[in-house]
């Protein structure tokens, strides 16, 4: 079914109220009954048609990412980096695709406040002439892991407590302060920018570093930014909570106010490039994802923009089953060797199958614009046309597309015997967290902000968690090391004071496996 299928409402003003398989009833409120107080009988479609539809109303809320909203939009190309990549949809200036966007919060549930503190979600569909292209990004150039193997338990960590169900903050910092590499995420987490003020004033950044490919199969390291054309604006501390508590949708009803009012948000595409020569050189790993690209040693360079101009019409068609993946990609990109993009490649449409069905690519919303051919027919919830009459296997009638199909001959070769990644903490980790603190003390109030933001939070965990955090922010700067002690314990003796806070159990205690800091 095609993408446009959501921009037409093919309902008429006065619909006739029918079941679901179209039989027009006179009455949706009364049940049949026998006799004036008799039981029900079977034979009430209608009724149990109502029923098993409530019944099942619900489907798996993300495991992540449950909270979004959702827009639709169109994205322009303004400047010409075909020398970089074939992508069709970037192919020359003033093209035009539509697209669909999704911003979001990450730890809560589907109820959780818009306000709280968390990186934002920022996933990007394009329907392009050669596939669905996703770019699945972050409100942060960086993440807090590097290897993927810690993602499961850390987001456990993000979550409630498994005995009292309540957000745990000494699971939070435990995590944070044993993984010291989470640093440089927790720097920006707990900067105002931890607090957008909605969602049309905030930047995405895929974090990761991606490979473009030209049309000469050469290919290039890309990292790709969408700064927000409003502007940055953040709430403080304080303000957030309080909004909140008041208006827990506050960015859903912004965003969706804005764009009914003809207020159209839009963001600008830069991508940063790298040769892979370049890459090898370079003084960072470009497959940390826990790093970014200083702009003084690779440059911003200006692509398009992308403007949100309508809302959709139905929340859970479009923005409940709209189903993102990095693993999403056409001609001219592709995923690189990061470990964690690695990994994402995989749990997407892996999670897709479990939230929405083995053919969740047909729900129209997921719907590429081009003609879907392959060998994959039937399975649940086949609601197409399952492909007509085309062969099911390779057939002498059909060709392929061998030009685009063929592999780059200079793309990475790997050779290396199979070993666990250790993650191993250096200075250098803390040099990119430094500049960032650095940067905070040239922006009015921010250093003072971020002190207050983490106070607030880590006074909440026990004792030997909060010192061994100290040791982490310290090795950032022995300042603010210091002032955050001091914040937080402040903080600490005000709870301590009030005899309502519950007492922590202590948790199990070991030390960190890999890290230099105890
Ligand atoms: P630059 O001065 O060239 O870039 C600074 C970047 O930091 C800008 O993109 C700016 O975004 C962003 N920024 C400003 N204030 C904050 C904040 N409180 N929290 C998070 N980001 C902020 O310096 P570098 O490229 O050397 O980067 C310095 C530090 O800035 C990095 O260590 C990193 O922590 C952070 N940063 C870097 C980015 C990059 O791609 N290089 C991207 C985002 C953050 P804006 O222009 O929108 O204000
Ligand atoms: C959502 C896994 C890291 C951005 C999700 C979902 C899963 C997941 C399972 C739910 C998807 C769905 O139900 O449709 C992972 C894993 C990661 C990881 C395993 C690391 C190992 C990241 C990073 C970013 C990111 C680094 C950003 C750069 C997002 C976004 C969504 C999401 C934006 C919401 C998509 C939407 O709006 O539907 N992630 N994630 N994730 N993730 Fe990740």
């Amino acid at each position: 079914m095609p993408y446009e299928f959501n921009e037409k409402k093919e309902v008429p003003d006065h619909p006739t109220y029918t079941t679901s398989t179209g039989c027009p009833i006179f009455n949706p409120l009364a049940s049949q009954r026998i006799g004036r107080n008799g039981p029900i009988p079977l034979q009430d479609f209608h009724l149990i048609d109502v029923f098993q539809k409530f019944d099942r109303e619900r489907i798996p809320e993300r495991v992540v990412h449950a909270k979004g909203v959702g827009a639709h939009g169109v994205f322009e190309v303004t400047n010409d980096i075909t020398k970089y990549t074939k992508m069709n949809m970037l192919s020359e200036v003033g093209k035009k695709t539509k697209m669909f966007a999704r911003f979001s919060t990450v730890g809560g549930e589907r109820g959780t406040p818009d306000t709280a503190r968390d990186p934002r979600g920022f996933a990007l569909k394009f329907y392009t002439e050669e596939g669905i292209f996703d770019m699945v990004c972050n409100n942060t150039p960086v993440f807090f892991i590097r290897d993927p193997a810690k993602f499961p338990v850390f987001i456990h960590t993000q979550k409630r407590n498994p005995q009292t169900n309540l957000k745990d903050a000494t699971a939070f910092w435990d995590y944070l302060s044993l993984n010291p590499e989470s640093i440089h995420q927790v720097m920006i987490l707990f900067s105002d920018r931890g607090t957008p003020y909605g969602v049309r004033f905030m930047n995405g950044y895929s974090g990761h570093t991606y490979k473009f490919v030209n049309d000469k199969n050469e290919f290039f390291y890309c990292k790709w930014h969408f700064i927000s054309d409003q502007g940055i604006k953040n709430l403080d501390n304080d303000t957030a909570a309080e909004i909140g508590g008041k208006n827990p949708d506050f960015a859903g009803q912004d965003l969706f106010e804005a764009i009914e009012s003809g207020d159209c948000p839009s963001w600008t595409l830069y991508v940063q490039i790298m040769t892979p020569k370049q890459a090898e050189q370079y003084h960072y790993n470009i497959f940390d994802l826990t790093k970014v690209w200083p702009h003084k040693d690779v440059p911003l360079i200006p692509v398009g923009k992308f403007t949100l101009n309508r809302n959709p019409t139905n929340y859970f068609a479009e923005v409940e089953q709209v189903a993102f993946s990095p693993s999403h990609m056409v001609p001219g990109i592709d995923v690189s060797a990061d470990p964690v993009l690695q990994v994402r490649t995989f749990s997407y449409p892996d999670t897709h199958r479990h939230r929405l069905g083995a053919n969740f690519e047909q729900i129209p919303i997921n719907c590429p614009v081009n003609p879907v051919f392959n060998y994959s027919r039937d399975g649940p919830m086949n609601v197409g046309a399952n492909q007509f009459d085309l062969p099911n296997y390779p057939s002498s009638t059909q060709k392929l597309d061998k030009e685009k199909n063929e592999p780059d001959a200079e793309h990475e070769r790997w050779i290396g015997k199979v070993t666990y990644h250790m993650d191993e903490l250096t200075d250098v980790d803390f040099e990119q967290p430094r500049a960032l603190w650095k940067l905070m003390g040239k922006q009015k109030d921010q250093q003072d902000h971020f002190v207050y933001n983490v106070s607030v939070h880590l006074c909440n965990a026990i004792p030997n968690v909060r010192e061994r955090q100290y040791g982490v922010f310290s090795r950032v700067d022995p300042e603010l090391g210091k002032r955050i002690r001091e914040a937080t314990e402040a903080e600490a003796k005000k709870i301590a004071g009030n005899e309502t806070v519950p007492v922590k159990p202590e948790p199990h205690q070991f030390e960190p496996q890999n890290s230099t800091l105890k």
